[in-house]
């Protein structure tokens, strides 16, 4: 499933990452990524134990929690700190996959992968980021506090930059349930019911619906 979520982090919220972004040192991004990614990665990236790194984590942490969508898209069991990356004029990423495990203090599997646009998408040329699926190209640039979500099985990269600087924030989540076919049966439910509830509060099949839908969470979630 691709997603985009739009304004997952509020004015006031992204102003503070923003902030946070002006003011950080950033280094080679190559540092954290797998053998094969660190010969087609090209950006710089903010320190992992940052003082900043912890404040916009926290910050985007609570954004994820309290928006229904991304909750029931990617049905997190964990979602790792996010890398904070900084794309100027020359550096790109190219063709990749994300690796599948995630090692740190934390060792986690990668289901979905998540980029969250900081900077605005007129303030800097090209950057898109490319997402290839069995429908084809997908080229992705959203506003400043949005977020784009996509299997991590996916090949992807982002193209050139060409003019201005391209910030970002990009994470993992280890779903309850790692299929991608599995969480969009569940997602494409779950929304079903949502609407069905507002049109139709009283509609007796809400409640075996609903019971359909726990009934497979509880079916293919591992915990
Ligand atoms: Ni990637």
């Amino acid at each position: 499933m691709l997603l985009a979520i739009e304004q997952i982090l509020t004015l006031h919220d992204l102003a503070k990452v923003r902030a946070l972004f002006e003011k950080v040192q950033f280094g080679d991004g190559r540092v954290t990524a797998g053998e094969l990614a660190a010969q087609v990665k090209n950006n710089l990236q903010l320190a992992f134990n940052a003082a900043e790194t912890r404040v916009m984590t926290g910050i985007i942490h609570h954004a994820l929690q309290r928006n229904p969508q991304f909750v029931s898209a990617a049905l997190p069991k964990l979602v790792g700190t996010p890398l904070f990356n900084r794309y100027v004029p020359g550096m790109d990423f190219g063709n990749h996959v994300d690796n599948a495990i995630r090692l740190g203090e934390i060792t986690f599997r990668t289901d979905v992968s998540a980029t969250l646009f900081c900077s605005r998408p007129d303030e800097y040329e090209g950057g898109e980021l490319v997402i290839e699926d069995t429908y084809g190209l997908h080229k992705i640039k959203l506003p400043a506090g949005s977020l784009v979500l996509y299997p991590s099985g996916s090949l992807h990269r982002v193209e050139p930059i060409t003019g201005g600087r391209r910030d970002v924030a990009v994470f993992w989540v280890q779903s309850m349930v790692r299929d991608d076919a599995k969480r969009c049966l569940l997602f494409q439910l779950d929304a079903d019911i949502q609407s069905l509830r507002a049109r139709a509060p009283d509609a007796p099949e809400i409640v075996t619906l609903a019971a359909t839908y726990h009934n497979l969470l509880r079916m293919w979630a591992e915990l």
